[in-house]
């Protein structure tokens, strides 16, 4: 068995999380109070940015998909910050003169990076993993709250491990077909433009809708071109089968996120 996590362990964590009475009576029990605050979190800390780039007007206003910038998230384990070029395919047109973009500008002329403060962090003991969630249809807005809304980022969920395991107990609860994992808005219920009930598409289904049988002969998933179903329930069953999420014994194994 490899070493989990020896140096960044520190006792008083691991009591709490143990739930051991080192600490006798009172004292543990703010200690466990003070470890989910918002203050050891991070919840809805402003940290201050080279920049004052706002989600609320790029993603909320201007519509800007989320992928357009943090284009890594589907097929790697982090999500990029994106390059100054990014900015800059609309901004050598669009406020070029404004002070505001000047260390964009400065970034750009010089080739150095802006130096974006970072908001989340999980500790290097544990593994996280961005595709994963995105291939499954786990939602952005599940982890990072509404963006859309968003002038300077904040975090919006704790990141314990608490958290991740409720949601690995359960993920039935925050499924969503792919096509939709970077909609702030999306419900089961939603309408299509036409004012319909929204069906499946190839890019919601795994291998893009086809089925292989044991013979190699290929057809089409028969969720193809059907109705989604409205509820919840009913769409969380469905696309924990479809995307072959693992059952909960696999999905709160420690080795899962401690390697
Ligand atoms: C126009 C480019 C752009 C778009 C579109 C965009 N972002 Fe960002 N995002 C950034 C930049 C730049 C930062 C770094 C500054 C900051 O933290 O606000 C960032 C930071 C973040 C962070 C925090 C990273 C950290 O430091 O922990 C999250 C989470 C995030 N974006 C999620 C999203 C989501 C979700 C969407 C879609 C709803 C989105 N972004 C759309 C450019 C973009
Ligand atoms: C797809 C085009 C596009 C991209 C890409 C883009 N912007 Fe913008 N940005 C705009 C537009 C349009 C506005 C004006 C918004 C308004 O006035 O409502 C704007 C406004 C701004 C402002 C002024 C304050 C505000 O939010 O209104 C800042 C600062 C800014 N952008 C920074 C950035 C940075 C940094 C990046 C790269 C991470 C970036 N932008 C990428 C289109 C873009
Ligand atoms: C299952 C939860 C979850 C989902 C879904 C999720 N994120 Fe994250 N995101 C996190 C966590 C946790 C971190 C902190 C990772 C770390 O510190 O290593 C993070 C960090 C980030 C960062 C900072 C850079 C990095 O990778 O550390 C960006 C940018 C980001 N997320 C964007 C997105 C976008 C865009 C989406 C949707 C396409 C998304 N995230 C979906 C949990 C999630
Ligand atoms: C909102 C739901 C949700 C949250 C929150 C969440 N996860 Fe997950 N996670 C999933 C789903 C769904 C899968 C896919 C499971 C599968 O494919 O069987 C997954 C898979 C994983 C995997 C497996 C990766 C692999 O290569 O097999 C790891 C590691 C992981 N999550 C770590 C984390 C960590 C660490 C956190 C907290 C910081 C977290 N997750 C938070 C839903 C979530
Ligand atoms: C879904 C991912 C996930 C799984 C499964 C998981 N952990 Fe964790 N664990 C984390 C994350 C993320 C952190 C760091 C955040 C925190 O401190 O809560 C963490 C932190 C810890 C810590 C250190 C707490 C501290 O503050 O120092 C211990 C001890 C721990 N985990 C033990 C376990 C054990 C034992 C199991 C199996 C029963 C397990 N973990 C399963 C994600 C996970």
């Amino acid at each position: 068995m490899p070493q989990i996590f020896p140096k960044a362990m520190n006792p008083i964590a691991r009591a709490v999380i143990l739930g051991l009475p080192v600490i006798a009576g009172s004292t543990g029990v703010g200690l466990a109070a003070f470890y989910r605050s918002g203050y050891a979190t991070g919840i809805g800390e402003i940290r201050p940015q080279p920049v004052a780039f706002s989600h609320a007007h790029h993603s909320g206003q201007l519509g800007i998909d989320c992928r357009y910038c943090h284009t890594t998230v589907e097929y790697s384990h982090f999500a990029n910050v994106p390059p100054t070029k990014t900015c800059m395919n609309c901004h050598q047109q669009i406020w070029q003169g404004a002070d505001m973009l000047d260390p964009v500008r400065k970034s750009y002329k010089e080739g150095t990076a802006i130096p974006w403060e970072r908001v989340h962090n999980v500790p290097h003991y544990a593994y996280f993993n961005h595709s994963i969630h995105v291939a499954k249809g786990v939602g952005c807005v599940s982890c990072h709250g509404r963006m859309d809304q968003m002038n300077l980022t904040v975090q919006t969920q704790t990141l314990l491990m608490e958290w991740c395991l409720a949601c690995h107990r359960e993920p039935e609860k925050h499924l969503r077909p792919r096509t939709e994992v970077t909609s702030m808005t999306y419900t089961p219920d939603q309408k299509g433009p036409d004012g319909n009930r929204k069906r499946f598409t190839r890019d919601d289904l795994p291998n893009r809708g086809r089925l292989v049988d044991d013979k190699g002969r290929v057809t089409d998933n028969p969720l193809l071109g059907t109705e989604r179903p409205d509820t919840q329930a009913e769409m969380g069953a469905l696309l924990k089968e479809e995307y072959r999420v693992r059952n909960a014994v696999v999905l709160t194994n420690c080795s899962m996120c401690h390697r």
